[in-house]
């Protein structure tokens, strides 16, 4: 088994497509061996939804809260997105912004504009394909396994102990807050929300939503799906790398959010904070990560409703 300490990466990649140079598996094509449908609903054993509710709430009180950085304004301010918010769980300790920002904010979008060492280039003016390329680089919103270090808010109260039992590491994650009363991104109606996107394909983030606080009025929409409100107190997934939004389908017109943990794990390769070293883990290249999610391999307790 591979153990590779992160220090040691040289280059400007992102650490996964470095390791991925080492022992190639984002793109591996292993299909799991459950037929699993395409959006899997899990229930969570002992999960008391309103004491992690509240320590979410307590720590967005205390540690803060932000809203998602999306672009510059014509004065050069950095834009943010009103209709969506919300704060890390993981942070990566070299990332770009340095002290310029909170650590709990990393995961809210883009790095400012002018960050050092990225040869000046602005975030939010890629154009292209091949720019986006340039701005995949080490230590930015994109170097998803550098964010793999847990912030202060999610070691707080309930939510901390129940993070605590996962066995996987998390990456790139969040409590992200839709407000369905704000003026958001979402279609020629700016619903609040997230804009059809993919993310990263399984191997290399698995990503679950577990929605906290929530409305009817709020979906998640897979390409070729009907859109689906997500209950509270339950742990869903789907193929991320797939095109999908998730919206408040109407305005509301008192103040309305949506509080979900949006958890992204790295499966086959873990680490470790004390000793800052990437281990190639007994799943790597052997088993997909929707059978060690359904197996308990990756949080504890979970059963496929
Ligand atoms: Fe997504």
């Amino acid at each position: 088994m591979l153990k590779i300490k992160a220090t040691s990466i040289l280059g400007t990649a992102p650490i996964v497509a470095a390791l991925d140079r080492v022992a190639p598996f984002r793109q591996n094509k292993m299909q799991p061996v459950g037929n699993w449908p395409p959006l899997l609903k899990f229930s969570i054993d002992n999960f008391d939804n309103n004491a992690i509710l509240k320590s979410v709430q307590d720590a967005m009180l205390q540690y803060g809260q932000w809203n998602y950085r999306i672009g510059e304004t014509e004065t050069g301010q950095i834009k943010t997105d009103s209709g969506y918010g919300g704060i890390g769980l993981t942070y990566n300790p070299n990332h770009v912004d340095g002290d310029a920002i909170d650590l709990h904010q990393q995961v809210q979008g883009n790095h400012r504009p002018g960050a050092t060492g990225l040869d000046g280039k602005n975030p939010f003016t890629i154009l292209s394909a091949s720019e986006s390329q340039t701005h995949a680089r080490r230590n930015t919103h994109y170097d998803t396994y550098g964010m793999c270090y847990r912030t202060p808010a999610s070691k707080s109260g309930e939510l901390g102990t129940f993070l605590n039992t996962f066995k996987r590491t998390m990456v790139r994650s969040a409590v992200r807050v839709i407000y369905a009363d704000q003026i958001g991104q979402v279609g020629d109606d700016q619903l609040a929300g997230v804009r059809w996107h993919r993310d990263e394909p399984f191997f290399e983030n698995l990503r679950i939503n577990i929605p906290l606080l929530t409305n009817p009025l709020f979906v998640l929409e897979q390409e070729g799906h009907a859109p689906y409100h997500l209950e509270a107190g339950y742990a869903y997934t789907w193929d991320t790398n797939t095109l999908h939004r998730a919206y408040a389908t109407a305005r509301s017109e008192v103040p309305m959010q949506r509080i979900h943990l949006m958890l992204g794990f790295s499966c086959w390769w873990d680490f470790d904070e004390q000793t800052g070293e990437w281990s190639q883990n007994e799943f790597f290249n052997k088993k997909h990560p929707l059978d060690m999610l359904a197996d308990g391999e990756v949080i504890p307790g979970l059963q496929l409703t």
